[in-house]
């Protein structure tokens, strides 16, 4: 029997607001326009005891929402490394909605379970990682990390003679961490959760964000304590990658797992152009990334990818009498934190498919050229100081004062106004950043839609702003 003509009507509302929106990017502020006052007058209704029509519900949520729904996946955000998503991508993400599959384990979607398998594949083959290297779709790279470093926690343990799954932390012989200086915050916060301290991490030196090999066999060869190193493809700002070639084998001969973030930057192995930035990645033991990023994926959508799958599986199984194992079939719940999940894996591989390698590799090359459009086009502008010129998709810039014997403050100052102001104008939107000591502007370019157009209008912009700042 069909279902109930109220309930189609409100999906296919749904689907006519969401196309809507999608055709007023252009046009619309790229920065939200409400206040915090207003969405919390608009939305902070009482909860009522009768329930109301589910169409108006939505017409409703519409409604309260309007100017609080930031323009990132449109094709002038350039703040923090967000991504959009791609057509297919969306609407599989749609389907998984309404398939609602609980994708634990294989028999409570048989599909979705498959479809993260063959997706695993096509995702090890993109990257360049070796065939037995283990994967589990997570929420984003904070939870990767947490689920890598579990299986770095055991190995490491497993390998000095103590099951962390059995006896726990205490008592357990004490982890080094050696991880790179300039890492994301997502590092320290997947250490807590994990129990090995923050505490615990030594940082190693950098210089342009990269770890010398000098630095990590200092620290190698201070203990030869269980050790889990932490290296990085894509740091925060200027995109660096940490020279694996050299670094992986120094803590793979010292008996140390090397984890690696790559939240962005390991979509750097798909583009042909960009490869090489990552040479010897795939010496190292563990890997984390986004599919909401790169991939242009909706939220929320990262990797955790293993070399040593029995290590990951170990760190995460689960099994009770009243789940039907997998058997020949892929059990998510052996290689991700979740019990219950959303069915993450339809949308990846969606994209992949219409993406297709080619795809990828032009979504990768395309954006981390427009980029270096955008970067030295703003460069090319007066007061504007270029602080890194992009080698993969991140730039930063910085806005010089125009007041007489400006000091450093006062640049700073006058770069987190003109941001604001960029901001302010519903063209474009950036964040800042304290960068080597200065208040920065950071630019991203990740997103599927950004043309040529868009980083030209970018650059209007900002001349604007700065001929009425100047
Ligand atoms: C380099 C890097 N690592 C880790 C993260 C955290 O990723 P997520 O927000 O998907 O957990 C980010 C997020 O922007 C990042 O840029």
């Amino acid at each position: 029997m069909p279902i109930e003509s109220s309930e189609r009507d409100v999906l296919l509302r749904a689907a006519e607001h969401a196309l809507a929106w999608l055709d007023g990017m252009d046009a619309r502020s790229v920065a939200t326009t409400a206040t915090l006052d207003e969405m919390r007058a608009r939305l902070g209704r009482p909860l009522a005891d009768a329930g109301i029509e589910a169409r108006r519900v939505v017409d409703d949520l519409v409604a309260d929402t309007e100017g609080g729904i930031l323009g990132s996946q449109g094709g002038r955000f350039f703040a923090w490394v967000i991504g959009g998503g791609v057509p297919s991508a969306m609407a599989a993400d749609w389907l998984t909605t309404v398939w609602d599959q609980n994708a634990g384990i294989h028999a409570c979607g048989p599909a979705a379970s498959v479809v993260e398998e063959v997706a695993a594949g096509w995702l090890k083959d993109l990257f360049g990682l070796p065939e037995e290297v283990s994967v589990g779709f997570v929420t984003g790279t904070q939870m990767a990390h947490s689920t890598c470093l579990a299986a770095a926690r055991h190995a490491v343990l497993r390998d000095a003679g103590w099951d962390v799954e059995a006896k726990g932390l205490a008592g357990a012989p004490p982890i080094r961490i050696l991880a790179n200086a300039e890492r994301h915050g997502s590092v320290d916060r997947a250490v807590r959760f994990m129990g090995l301290g923050s505490d615990n991490i030594e940082p190693l030196a950098t210089t342009d964000g990269r770890v010398s090999p000098e630095a990590l066999g200092a620290a190698l060869s201070a203990s030869r304590a269980p050790t889990i190193v932490v290296l990085q493809a894509g740091e925060l700002n200027r995109g660096a990658f940490d020279p694996f070639e050299a670094l992986a084998p120094m803590a793979r001969a010292a008996g140390a797992w090397t984890h690696v973030d790559g939240a962005f930057g390991l979509w750097a192995r798909t583009s042909p152009a960009h490869r090489d930035l990552a040479r010897g990645l795939e010496l190292c033991d563990s890997w984390t990334t986004d599919c909401h990023k790169y991939l242009n994926v909706p939220y929320d959508s990262g990797l955790a990818l293993v070399r040593d799958a029995a290590a990951h599986r170990a760190a995460m199984t689960l099994s009770t009498s009243y789940l039907p194992a997998g058997g020949a079939a892929r059990d998510q719940i052996d290689w991700n934190p979740e019990f219950s999940r959303r069915a993450r894996g339809f949308p990846i591989y969606a994209a992949l498919r219409e993406l297709g390698r080619d795809g990828v590799a032009d979504l990768v090359g395309r954006t981390c050229r427009l980029a270096q459009v955008l970067v030295d086009g703003l460069g090319a502008l007066p007061g504007v100081e270029v602080m890194v010129r992009p080698t993969l998709n991140q730039g930063v810039v910085r806005f010089v004062s125009p007041k007489a014997a400006a000091t450093d403050a006062d640049h700073d100052r006058h770069t987190d106004a003109v941001i604001a102001a960029i901001d302010a104008s519903g063209e474009a939107f950036f964040g800042g950043v304290t960068f080597q000591g200065r208040r920065c502007m950071r630019i991203s370019v990740c997103n599927w839609r950004t043309s040529d157009d868009d980083v030209g209008r970018t650059i209007d912009a900002v001349r604007t702003v700065l001929l009425k700042n100047s």
